[in-house]
């Protein structure tokens, strides 16, 4: 379908804006990712950067992957919740298919028909205010959203915006301790107590409740306010009020802010990925923005990139995201409470010290 002038303004505009959260947090690091997507798989040193989808898939459906090794996702987090038990990311077989199972039922159709009517008063509550010309804080929206949902989740008693802000802080805090480059001193420890405080708030739970919670608030307040901007500055409110276009349009925002962009693994055995040679111990930087083709296709509900470029934000195999439907039928009900109202934003301001790229804050008022 072909894309208007007036369209493809829009979609500048909201990829100049959304790249500040990159340019902002990680420059360098984005910066070499922008620099090397030219070629699918890239070796420097022993790191491989992959940037072309089948290789993405390839390395995280074929290759034996160290889920426990330093620097990884799963890593990380176990080094945080060391003795506390094992933490999905970092689980392999027998083991890993059975703590999936006890969080499927919770994060199927069921388990958010169940959820849904927790989180859609309290949307058209923090709404509301944009109705009387008043502004909406979108990030302070979905951060006491993803508290309530992972409150919910677990059976916890915490109160949501504490609960947001205390993932918030233990998977900043474990990021910063696993970031290339020289030792920070305090790092570890820090990770060690932000995780040991979040573990307190949800009641001491096992480490598997933490990491959930860690998994879902993170994404959503990275998510959320950064798919509402794309969708006020492109001008897309006509296709999140249109009851048949919102969800694809929901999987397209998703698509393009691929809100967890990077993830780091690391190679359990020799194998080959996008056809470049691959040695035990390699690391792998698996750029799911690219393979995602978030730099290049621009979001469009009425001819999105389809379900298969979409789904791999979530990852890929047996330890794809357990959370992506949830993700977007929470994405979709904001986008319906506020496409009424066809929201611009009024300011942002990059959070520099979240582990996801995202806003500190993103103020919307209602549109003329
Ligand atoms: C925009 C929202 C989200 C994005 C982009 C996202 C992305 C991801 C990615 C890339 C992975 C790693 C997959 C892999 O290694 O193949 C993952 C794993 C995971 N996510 Fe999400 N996620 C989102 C929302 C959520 C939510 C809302 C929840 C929970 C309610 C959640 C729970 C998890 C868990 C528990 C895992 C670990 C799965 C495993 O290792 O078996 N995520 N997610």
């Amino acid at each position: 379908m072909s894309t208007t002038r007036a369209e493809a303004t829009g979609h500048a505009k909201a990829r100049r804006r959304d790249r500040l959260v990159y340019l902002r947090s990680h420059p360098l690091l984005f910066g070499l990712l922008a620099a090397t997507r030219g070629r699918g798989v890239r070796r420097l040193g022993g790191t491989l950067l992959v940037h072309d989808a089948d290789a993405y898939r390839e390395a995280l459906t074929r290759l034996p992957l160290d889920r426990a090794a330093a620097g990884t996702t799963g890593g990380a987090a176990r080094a945080a919740l060391r003795g506390a038990g094992d933490v999905l990311f970092d689980q392999e077989g027998a083991g890993h298919r059975a703590d999936r199972r006890s969080l499927a039922r919770r994060l199927g159709a069921e388990g958010i028909a169940e959820l849904r009517p927790v989180w859609r008063p309290l949307l058209e509550r923090g709404c509301a205010p944009l109705a009387g010309g008043g502004e909406v804080d979108v990030v302070a929206l979905a951060r006491e959203a993803a508290g309530t949902v992972a409150g919910a989740l677990l059976g916890s008693e915490a109160e949501p915006v504490a609960l947001a802000e205390a993932a918030a802080r233990a998977a900043a805090a474990s990021v910063r301790g696993h970031l290339p480059g020289p030792p920070r001193p305090g790092a570890a420890a820090a990770a060690v107590r932000e995780a040991e405080r979040l573990r307190t708030l949800l009641g001491g739970g096992d480490a598997l409740s933490s990491m959930v919670a860690v998994a879902a608030v993170n994404t959503t307040v990275a998510a959320v306010p950064r798919a509402v901007a794309w969708c006020a500055d492109a001008g897309l409110w006509g296709q999140a009020a249109d009851a048949e276009l919102r969800p694809r349009l929901a999987e397209e925002l998703l698509r393009v802010t691929a809100a967890s962009p990077v993830l780091p693994r690391v190679a359990a055995a020799a194998g080959s990925v996008g056809g470049c040679p691959v040695r035990g111990g390699d690391r792998l930087v698996l750029v799911a923005r690219h393979a995602a083709g978030a730099h290049r296709r621009d979001p469009d509900a009425r001819d999105p990139a389809g379900p298969g470029a979409a789904r791999l934000v979530f990852g890929a195999g047996p330890h794809a995201c357990p959370g992506a439907r949830l993700a977007a039928v929470l994405l979709g009900d904001v986008l319906e409470e506020l496409a009424p109202y066809r929201p611009v934003v009024t300011r942002a301001r990059v959070d520099r010290r979240a582990a996801l790229p995202g806003w500190r804050s993103l103020t919307v008022r209602a549109g003329a």
